[in-house]
C-alpha cells in the first residue's frame, strides 16, 4: 500500500502574512513609531527603521513568495500613510498600494488586505484613539477611501488584526501603545474596535457588494496547570473566555459578553462572511490570587514541555486543530491568516510546520470549511515590543543590509505549496522524527 499523501482541496490558498508596520520602513507618523522611541518600550533597544523596506521593494518580496510557489499574500495597508492628517488623504500613497496589489496579482498572488494592523495614525491616537467618540467614523471615512481606491485589486479584506491583542497587550497589560493598564477604558477600546469592524463590513459591502470580508482573531490556548484543581480550571477559563471568546460571540450574537457578566448589545450580527484565526501556541494558566490585574491565573509551561524561542509559548500543534474546530460553530469559511514560528536558526520551524498544516489537513477531512492558510511570515521583521529579537520569517532578513536568505524552511513551505499537500518524501527530508508520528504503520 502506498504511504498516505496529505491532500489539501484544489482551491486551497497557499501565502504567508505581514503587516504594514512591520516591514514597510519609515512608517514615522503611527503610534507605534512614538513608542519605539521610548527606551525600554522595545525589547532589544531597536526600532523598526527601515524594515524590510517594502516601501520601496514589496515585489521583490513578493516576486520571492511567487517563486516559492505561493498564491496568495496577506498584507496591512496603513492609516497614518492614507490619512497623514485628519481628513486628508495622500493619493500617492494609495497609489503605491495600487501598484502594489497590481504587482501581487500579475505574480499570481492573490491579495488579502488588512485595513488595521495594530498601528493608528498619530493624529488619532493623541485624540484618543479607540476610546474617541469619532474613532469608528473615522475609520469608516478611511475604509471607504481604501476600497475606492484599492477595490479594483482587491476584494478580499480583513478589518481588524486581533482586536483581543490590542486590548491585551496596549490597554491591560500596557506593553504597546498606548500603554494603559485599566480594564474599563481596555473595554471601551475593545468595544470601539468592534463597531469600526462592523462600520467598515458594512461600507465595503456597500461599496463593492461581492467583497468577502473578515477580521482576523488570535486564540491562545490556555488549559489549567493543574486540570484537578478547581482554581486552575476556574482562572484558565477565565483567560480564555476573555481572550478567546469575548470577540467572537461579539460578532456571532451581536452583544458584548464579559467574562463576569454582560455588556451593552452591539450592532455586529451577521458583520462576517469568513474568520480568521492566528494560531501560535498554548500557555497553562495557575490560579494566584495575587494577579486580579490577570483574572488571578498565572501563565507556565509543563517542565517538559518544548517551548518556541524568545519564551514565546509552547510547540503545541494539537491547539491548532482545537481553535479550528472551536470556531466552527460561527458557520463560516475559515482561514488561518497567521500561524508560524519565531526560530533564527529553523531547528524547530520545520517540524513546526508540518505538525500544524498536519493538523490543519485533519481538521479538513471532518468538512470543516478551511480554505486557505497565511504562515507568519515570508521575512523576518519587526515584531513589536520584541523588536528584532523574535525571527518569524521563511526568509532571513539582515535589517541593516536587507540581505535575504532564505531558510530551509522556505523550501519546505514551497514543496508543500507546489503539491498542494504533505508528502512521505517531504516528511523524510525535512523532519524524518515525525514519520512515527504522522505515518503510523
Ligand atoms: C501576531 C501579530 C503579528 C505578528 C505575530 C508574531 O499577534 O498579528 O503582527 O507580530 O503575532
Amino acid at each position: 500500500m502506498p504511504e498516505a499523501t496529505f491532500h489539501f482541496p484544489s482551491d486551497f490558498v497557499w501565502g504567508c502574512a505581514t503587516a504594514a508596520h512591520q516591514v514597510e520602513g519609515h512608517n514615522s507618523n503611527n503610534d507605534w513609531w512614538a513608542w519605539e522611541q521610548v527606551e525600554d518600550h522595545v525589547e532589544d533597544g531597536r526600532r523598526s527603521g527601515l524594515a524590510c523596506d517594502w516601501w520601496a521593494r514589496a515585489e521583490e518580496d513578493l516576486a520571492r513568495a511567487a517563486e516559492l510557489g505561493q498564491t496568495g499574500h496577506r498584507l496591512s495597508v496603513e492609516w497614518s500613510r492614507i490619512e497623514p492628517a485628519e481628513g486628508r488623504f495622500d493619493t500617492a500613497a494609495l497609489d503605491r498600494y495600487r501598484e502594489i496589489l497590481r504587482a501581487a496579482r500579475t505574480l499570481g498572488i492573490e491579495p488579502l488586505v488588512t485595513l488595521h494592523h495594530f498601528t493608528l495614525p498619530l493624529w488619532l491616537a493623541e485624540m484618543g484613539g479607540w476610546e474617541h467618540p469619532r474613532a469608528v467614523p473615522l475609520f469608516d471615512r478611511y475604509v471607504a477611501h481604501v476600497v475606492e481606491a484599492l477595490g479594483e485589486f482587491c476584494d478580499f479584506w480583513c478589518t481588524i488584526n486581533e482586536p483581543n491583542v490590542v486590548v491585551s497587550l496596549g490597554h491591560i497589560a500596557g506593553i504597546f501603545p498606548p500603554g494603559q493598564r485599566g480594564f474599563g477604558a481596555a473595554m471601551k477600546a475593545g468595544r470601539s474596535m468592534m463597531r469600526a469592524h462592523a462600520a467598515a463590513y458594512r461600507r465595503i459591502h456597500a461599496l463593492q457588494p461581492p467583497a468577502r470580508v473578515g477580521f482576523a482573531h488570535n486564540m491562545r490556548i490556555l488549559d489549567p496547570a493543574n486540570r484537578r484543581s478547581p482554581l486552575d480550571r476556574w482562572a484558565a477559563g477565565l483567560q480564555d473566555r476573555f481572550f478567546n471568546q469575548t470577540f467572537l460571540t461579539a460578532v456571532d450574537r451581536g452583544w458584548w459578553q464579559l467574562p463576569l457578566g454582560f455588556g451593552p448589545a452591539l450592532r455586529l450580527r451577521k458583520t462576517l462572511d469568513w474568520v480568521g484565526l492566528n494560531y501560535y501556541t498554548r500557555d497553562l494558566v495557575a490560579f494566584d490570587r495575587h494577579r486580579p490585574e490577570e483574572m488571578f491565573g498565572r501563565r507556565s509551561h509543563k517542565e517538559e514541555a518544548e517551548l518556541l524561542d524568545g519564551g514565546y509559548g509552547e510547540f503545541y500543534p494539537q491547539g491548532m486543530g482545537r481553535c479550528l474546530r472551536r470556531l466552527a460553530p460561527l458557520g463560516l469559511p475559515i482561514y488561518i491568516t497567521e500561524n508560524g514560528i519565531p526560530d533564527d536558526d529553523d531547528d524547530q520551524r520545520p517540524r513546526y510546520l508540518l505538525t500544524h498544516l498536519y493538523q490543519v489537513w485533519e481538521t479538513i477531512q471532518h468538512n470543516y470549511p478551511i480554505m486557505g492558510y497565511y504562515h507568519w511570515s515570508l521575512v523576518d521583521n519587526f515584531e513589536w515590543a520584541k523588536g528584532w529579537t523574535l525571527r518569524f520569517g521563511l526568509i532571513e532578513v539582515d535589517p541593516d543590509s536587507q540581505a535575504r536568505t532564505p531558510r530551509r524552511s522556505a523550501y519546505l513551505y514551497r514543496d508543500i505549496c507546489r503539491a498542494n499537500a504533505i508528502t512521505p518524501a517531504m516528511i523524510d527530508e525535512y523532519a524524518p522524527e515525525l514519520r512515527a508520528e504522522l505515518l503510523p504503520g
